[in-house]
């Protein structure tokens, strides 16, 4: 049975309400990172975490040229099985570099697998960022797949020799999800430039159109890949993400869709999120690091091309349900798509040429979730706050702490205000500001409310909190959600 959208959103709300100080165990108390396991079983034994400080968050180094080692990983295709094969053996050969657990199967049975890359792949680390990137959503989209095992390698076989990729791997969690649709793969055919055999999952269902929309109600029914992600990023807060098709050339970014009915032109209009600035500035990191894709030059005549290689997502084509929007308006997660080929299932022999062309971008990317705003909300004896609703004045798409209080946001230099909601507290704002060359680190310390009350009914007459910020909520100010028409499913624009 399928919810309708609405009731979804509510469950949505729901789910991400504020829970009162009391309901926050004495454990998640502690400033202690939590193991992954209790969320995901790792594939392997228990490694050793590490606890790492801020000292220098420089991005400014490139990584080498990489050379692949070509005895661990060929630029061939692998099928689910040989994929899961060297997942693992490269767990077995980096086990202080790699973590690999499943968020799920697939709806044959096939195991979503992740693999983490970090100096600590099992524990999350206080204070730093886990990012993500996903694969092979829509299964002939092939290129991406192959794409995340060669990055895994890089990166595994550069944090001895390249101190870029270690103070990366330090201070991030980078966790990478080859295929989300291992169906669809193995229903697809290399060569296969155009089409949709294998685009969708073994039930027919399009995964890019079947997340909970912003703007539309959804009515396609939840399959397991969706639900397996959708309980995933609840679970582990992601800062960024990139989410790898094929079929184009260009960076997508959100909103995909947009609360206009109407959307049958090839040119529709753009639908901009608060954060446009943020989210053309990720796009062209990685386009103008990228072989070619800023020249904007088109996959085919007949195919639009796009100034310096990066478009909105609704400018391109509308669309309801897809994952971007989803990670960004439920989760606070900056994801964009990353469209790496013209052709969705090309030789195997050309695959070297996507790495080249991609290996900067890939890197880059990922390295942009240090750009910005981060740190703490406490209460006055330094406790956690978990689930403060934060949001950055003038953009009213918000963002929540985790268990362990902390916060991050990208931000491009400027001066901002971070205003700060949590039940049993005095609302706050707090102005700070963002440079260029490293992230703003802004801890907050929330009064509760009660001592507050006196206080402001004495010195603050004026004061007024009244707007709970709803970061979560997506529905404030908005239409109604309607029912759909099946002109979403229409196979016009299939990258
Ligand atoms: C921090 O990064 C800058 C720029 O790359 C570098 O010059 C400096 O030596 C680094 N400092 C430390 C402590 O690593
Ligand atoms: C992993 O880290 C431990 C502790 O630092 C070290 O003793 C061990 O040699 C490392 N293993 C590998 C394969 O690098
Ligand atoms: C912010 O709070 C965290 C957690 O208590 C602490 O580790 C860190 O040193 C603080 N940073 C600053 C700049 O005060
Ligand atoms: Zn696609």
């Amino acid at each position: 049975m399928q919810p309708a959208g609405l009731a979804v959103l509510l469950v949505a709300v729901w789910c991400h309400a504020v829970p009162a100080i009391a309901d926050v165990q004495p454990e998640q108390r502690n400033f202690e990172p939590s193991t992954d396991p209790a969320l995901f079983a790792f594939d392997r034994g228990a490694g050793d975490g590490g606890l790492y400080t801020f000292d220098n968050l420089s991005v400014a180094q490139d990584p080498r040229a990489y050379r692949p080692d070509v005895g661990a990983l060929d630029f061939v295709y692998h099928n689910h099985e040989e994929m899961t094969r060297y997942l693992r053996a490269t767990t077995a050969r980096y086990p202080n570099l790699t973590a690999l657990y499943s968020i799920g199967k697939s709806a044959q049975g096939r195991d979503l697998w992740v693999l983490v890359v970090s100096a600590s792949p099992y524990e999350h680390m206080l204070g730093k960022p886990d990012v993500k990137y996903i694969g092979n959503i829509h299964g002939n989209e092939a290129v991406g797949r192959e794409l995340l095992l060669h990055l895994i390698q890089y990166l595994v076989s550069s944090y001895g020799s390249d101190p870029y990729i270690k103070w990366l791997l330090d201070n991030t969690r980078i966790h990478i999800l080859p295929s989300l649709n291992p169906d669809g793969y193995a229903a697809s055919k290399e060569g296969t430039c155009d089409g949709g055999q294998g685009r969708y999952n073994s039930r027919g269902f399009d995964l890019n159109r079947n997340f909970p929309d912003y703007f539309k109600q959804n009515n396609k029914r939840s399959q397991p890949e969706t639900e397996a992600v959708k309980d995933w990023i609840s679970k582990i807060q992601f800062v960024l993400s990139g989410s790898l098709h094929g079929g184009a050339l260009v960076v997508s970014y959100p909103y995909d869709n947009t609360p206009n009915a109407i959307f049958h032109s090839y040119l529709s209009q753009p639908s901009l999120t608060p954060d446009d600035d943020v989210f053309k500035h990720l796009s062209l990191i990685y386009a103008n690091n990228h072989g070619k894709m800023s020249r904007g030059v088109a996959c085919k005549t007949a195919s639009p091309s796009f100034e310096n290689g990066i478009t909105n997502g609704a400018a391109w084509y509308p669309l309801t349900g897809g994952m971007q929007d989803f990670n960004y308006v439920w989760h606070g997660c900056m994801e964009v798509t990353l469209e790496v080929s013209c052709c969705k299932f090309p030789p195997a022999y050309e695959l070297r040429k996507y790495w080249d062309d991609n290996q900067m971008s890939m890197i880059k990317f990922l390295a942009e979730a240090h750009r910005g705003v981060q740190g703490f909300i406490m209460d006055p004896t330094g406790n956690p706050v978990e689930r403060a609703q934060l949001k950055i004045k003038g953009r009213d798409i918000g963002f929540t702490t985790t268990k362990y209080g902390e916060f991050w946001r990208i931000l491009l230099p400027g001066v901002y205000k971070l205003e700060v909601y949590a039940d049993g507290f005095v609302p706050k704002d707090v102005d700070f500001m963002i440079v260029e060359q490293h992230p703003t680190l802004l801890n907050v310390t929330l009064q509760p409310a009660k001592e507050a009350a006196e206080y402001s009914a004495s010195q603050l007459p004026g004061a007024s909190y009244d707007r709970p910020l709803t970061p979560t909520t997506p529905i404030a100010n908005r239409e109604p959600a309607r029912p759909n028409a099946a002109n979403q499913d229409r196979l016009i624009f299939t990258s």
